[in-house]
Parts: C-alpha cells; sequence; structure tokens
C-alpha cells in the first residue's frame, strides 16, 4: 500500500442482512477507529459461490492453475473474494452458527481459499501467512455452538498461514462479560431469538440488557486487535528486512514426484533449478519420501 494504513476485510458469511453482517461492520468500524485501518466488506451471501467438486484443478500438479487466483472449474465469484483475502493485511470473518457448524457458503469460501495452502503447486502458496484472522460467530442458541464454529475457522485460518485472534478485553471494553477468547456472539436474550438485530443491546430483553452488551464488547476487539495485529505483522516485516534477520524460507516441496505439466508454476521451480523433480520410484536417496 502507498500509505502506512493496513487494510482490513471483513466477511459476512450469513445469506441474511442480519446479525452477521451487523457484527462484521461494527468490528470493522472498531478497526478503524484505530486509526490506521482502512477497511473493505464482502457479503458472500450476495454473491455466485459453487461448491468445490474436487477437481483439483487450483493444486496446480493436475492444471496449470496460473492464470491467476480463482476456481479453475466454476467461472463463480470464488476469486474475487480471494483477491481481496490477498490485498488485505488482516480479514474479520464472521459466520451464522448453522446446525453446529460454519454456513455452506462459509464452507465453501474456505475450501475455494485452497490455493493460499501448502499443499498448493501456486504461486499463491503461502501469501496469506501471518496475516490475523479475527473470527465472529452468531448463534441462536446459549453456547450452541459458536466456540467450535470459531474453533473451526481458526482451524482453517492455521491451514492457510494466518494468525487466529481472540477478543482480549481493551480499555474500551474491559470486562466483565467481554468475551476474551473470541466474539461468539448470541441472540438467545433478544426479544425475537431469530430477529436481524438480535445481538443488539436494544433488541435485548433483559434488563440489563447483558447479553447485547457482551456480544458487543467482543466484537468490537476482536476489531481493535485484527487492526493491531495487523499493523504488527506488516511493520515487523519491513523491520525484519531492514535488520536482515533471517525469516524462514517456507518451501513445502523442495522435490516433486508427478510429471509436471508444462507451464505450470511447479514446472517454472524445476526449470529453474528450485525444486528438483524425482519420478516416483527414482529418488536418490532410494526413498520416494522426504528423507
Ligand atoms: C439452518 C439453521 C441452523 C441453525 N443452527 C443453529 C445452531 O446450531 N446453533 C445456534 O446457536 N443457532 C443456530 N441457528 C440460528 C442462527 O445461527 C441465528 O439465527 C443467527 O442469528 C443467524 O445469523 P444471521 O442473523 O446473521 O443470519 C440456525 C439457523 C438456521 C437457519
Amino acid at each position: 500500500m502507498a500509505n502506512n494504513n493496513v487494510k482490513i476485510l471483513g466477511i459476512c458469511a450469513s445469506p441474511r442482512h442480519a446479525n452477521t453482517e451487523l457484527a462484521v461492520k461494527e468490528a470493522l468500524k472498531t478497526a478503524e477507529s484505530m486509526g490506521y485501518a482502512e477497511t473493505d466488506y464482502v457479503w458472500l451471501g450476495g454473491l455466485d459461490l459453487k461448491p468445490c467438486v474436487g477437481c483439483m484443478k487450483c493444486f496446480g500438479w493436475r492444471h496449470p492453475a496460473d492464470g491467476g487466483l480463482e476456481c479453475y472449474k466454476f467461472n463463480d465469484d470464488s476469486g474475487m473474494v480471494l483477491h481481496k483475502m490477498l490485498e488485505s493485511d488482516g480479514i474479520i470473518f464472521g459466520t451464522p452458527v448453522y446446525t453446529l457448524g460454519v454456513t455452506a457458503i462459509a464452507k465453501i469460501l474456505m475450501d475455494k481459499a485452497h490455493m493460499f495452502g501448502p499443499m498448493s503447486f501456486t504461486r499463491y502458496s503461502g501469501t496469506m501467512r501471518n496475516k490475523p484472522c479475527g473470527v465472529i460467530t452468531v448463534g441462536g442458541g446459549d453456547s450452541a455452538g459458536q466456540e467450535h464454529v470459531g474453533v473451526d475457522i481458526w482451524a482453517w485460518a492455521i491451514g492457510i498461514g494466518m494468525l487466529p485472534l481472540g477478543s482480549w478485553p481493551t480499555r474500551e471494553d474491559p470486562n466483565p462479560q467481554s468475551g476474551s477468547h473470541g466474539a461468539f456472539v448470541t441472540t438467545c436474550d433478544a426479544k425475537g431469538v431469530y430477529a436481524k438485530d438480535g445481538i443488539t443491546k436494544e433488541a435485548t430483553r433483559t434488563t440489563p440488557p447483558t447479553q447485547g452488551w457482551r456480544n458487543m464488547k467482543a466484537i468490537r476487539n476482536v476489531g481493535r486487535h485484527t487492526a493491531y495485529v495487523a499493523m504488527m505483522t506488516k511493520l515487523g516485516k519491513e523491520r525484519i528486512r531492514e535488520l536482515g534477520l533471517t525469516e524462514p524460507e517456507v518451501f513445502p516441496w523442495p522435490r516433486y514426484s508427478v510429471k509436471p505439466i508444462p507451464g505450470s508454476w511447479i514446472d517454472k521451480l524445476i526449470k529453474e533449478g528450485k525444486v528438483e523433480y524425482v519420478p516416483k520410484g527414482e529418488s536418490s536417496t532410494g526413498l520416494d519420501d522426504q528423507d
């Protein structure tokens, strides 16, 4: 980026314009209040996202997969979202809890983000590494899946190299009732349990409106920490390079045994001598796998 800001992308994986949207937008607004975050927002519910069918073209070994960051099976909107992720310095991922899991559209994106992972033989492998991922999960029940859906998203984030975050209490939104482990929020005390504004203080039917306070505190803390860790990572990387400190050279596959497809990223790396092509059974060590 030309300026010294960080860019935080909010992703809403609810098919409705409702609580998750409200929560992600509140977290983005709080990220902006830190004074150095620009934000972008994407609503998966409005997009054409086709489920992954396992063609594995985007893996880069059955197909060159070098045309860009996109789904190589369907011409859908997943490439657009993946590009937004790539351009961001951190993301805030919000999903409703559906039958104790993420929503179907959340899972589509999670699968389509495979190109960022260590099993991808494309130039995008590792490009989300060390960016923070703040998590918001919204349920209609009381402790009815919010936490483990949060853990699912954390695990996904780790899988593509990101840093999963909680919602540690802050001066502005302190304990009690700030939910330090993440924004695992609920509408269970709302006047309407499945109401579209059920996470808010105004919609809480109990007095004082503890549920609404707790929800919003945790959400805002996710926003703050995502902006801060994004900046910390960005400045940290710059400083590490300035000081010439060692960075781990992430390199999942120094040896490769599948016949490389001409024009693929792995073919390029082999031609450049960065990866050794060792057809199965012809390993220099006599072993097919890594020694
Ligand atoms: C198919 C379906 C399954 C759901 N399963 C759960 C659940 O397991 N746990 C829970 O707390 N809420 C569950 N809910 C309620 C939603 O999480 C809740 O309405 C939430 O506010 C939806 O997010 P939204 O308001 O952003 O659309 C379910 C809702 C639907 C439609």
